[in-house]
């Protein structure tokens, strides 16, 4: 028998015998591999003392059987594979779906807790929600609220640029010039949002942080309005009637700007650790919108005028349920941040 005819023979009964698709490689190995029959006849088919035509119709032969194994065990190996998915999912333990999960469930972080609180209570005050993006640009961020390049006032604000320019937002006030445009006068709005600044990390600074941005537009909106208004959402925040103070306070998009503080609720002002002994608390920069600011987002100034502020929302999760530290926030530590609820 020649050579080709024995390869074909065995291979034929070797491949009948093939059970699983780990044999199935070790015989494409034994015949179709660098080193297997097949390749090797074919690299150096010994024929006797055949002539060069016997010689052409041997390789030929081996070629053709080549192809034939090659199909063969591709075709063998695709039935074993499902074959085998099939076995893997039958044998697979079997889960009841009806039954009770054992995990524990999740919670919302206290962020989100205080964020909803705070939302629905400037919407029943008639404020609309709104959102803006994290990516933003020099202009939102900083030249419409009246901050050129180069003012001192952006060293307060280092952050992260990307390549094509853009900024992550330092403050929610990045958003005031789109909404302004969005609605135009008058407006209520209040817009939360992630803010992001170069800082170093201690217990009270993260370089991620949420703040909570209002701004209210009307024709004869007053330092009285934002008063009432601070005053109102921090007593239903805390659940108790609060004092407010404001003291100046200097932010470019704002004239007059102020600091507003609340009365400390732990000593209730008397002075005590945790206000400093002062009795206070700063809370809340906040200002009468600056007509520049106003005018860049298509107000007339003849009109309207305005006031805003901006809340920092971690700041106040901190203060109302007695987080210690801001790392706590984005550190994942479930320990801390499941005992809050709704
Ligand atoms: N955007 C300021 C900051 O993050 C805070 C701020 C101050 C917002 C005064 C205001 C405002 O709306 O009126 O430092």
């Amino acid at each position: 028998m020649n050579p080709q005819m024995e390869l074909q023979e065995s291979f034929a009964r070797e491949f009948s015998a093939v059970g699983d698709s780990q044999a199935l490689e070790a015989l494409r190995v034994k015949y179709l591999g660098k080193n297997g029959f097949i390749t090797q006849a074919l690299a150096n088919p010994r024929a006797g003392n055949a002539t060069p035509e016997d010689l052409l119709e041997l390789r030929k032969a081996l070629n053709h059987l080549k192809k034939n194994a090659g199909g063969d065990i591709s075709r063998r190996g695709e039935e074993l594979r499902q074959a085998e998915i099939l076995a893997a999912e039958q044998n697979a333990p079997q889960y009841d779906t009806t039954l009770p999960p054992r995990f524990e469930r999740g919670s919302l972080a206290p962020i989100t807790l205080i964020q909803r609180e705070v939302e629905a209570i400037f919407e029943r005050m008639g404020f609309a929600v709104e959102d803006y993006p994290e990516i933003t640009d020099d202009y939102h961020c900083f030249e419409a609220l009246n901050i050129p390049p180069f003012h001192p006032a952006r060293d307060m604000q280092d952050t992260f640029y990307l390549e094509n320019g853009q900024v992550l937002k330092t403050h929610t006030s990045a958003a005031q010039n789109a909404i302004m445009r969005k609605y135009g006068a008058p407006l209520r709005a209040i817009f939360p949002g992630r803010c992001f600044r170069n800082e170093a990390v201690d217990a009270t600074h993260d370089n991620t942080f949420f703040q909570m941005e209002g701004m209210m537009i009307d024709a004869d909106i007053s330092i009285a309005n934002l008063i009432y208004f601070m005053k109102t959402m921090l007593s239903e925040v805390f659940d108790r009637p609060v004092k407010v103070r404001l003291r100046p306070g200097f932010f470019p998009f704002v004239e007059p700007g102020f600091e507003l503080d609340i009365n400390c609720l732990i000593c209730g002002g008397e002075g005590c650790p945790s206000c400093g002994h002062s009795g206070w608390l700063e809370l809340c920069p906040c200002g009468m919108m600056h007509p520049n600011v106003l005018r860049m987002g298509g107000i007339d100034t003849d009109t309207y005028t305005g006031f805003a502020f901006g809340l920092g929302l971690t700041r106040l999760a901190m203060m109302k349920y007695g987080i210690k530290d801001i790392r706590d926030f984005n550190s994942g530590a479930l320990k801390t941040l499941r005992q809050f609820v709704g």
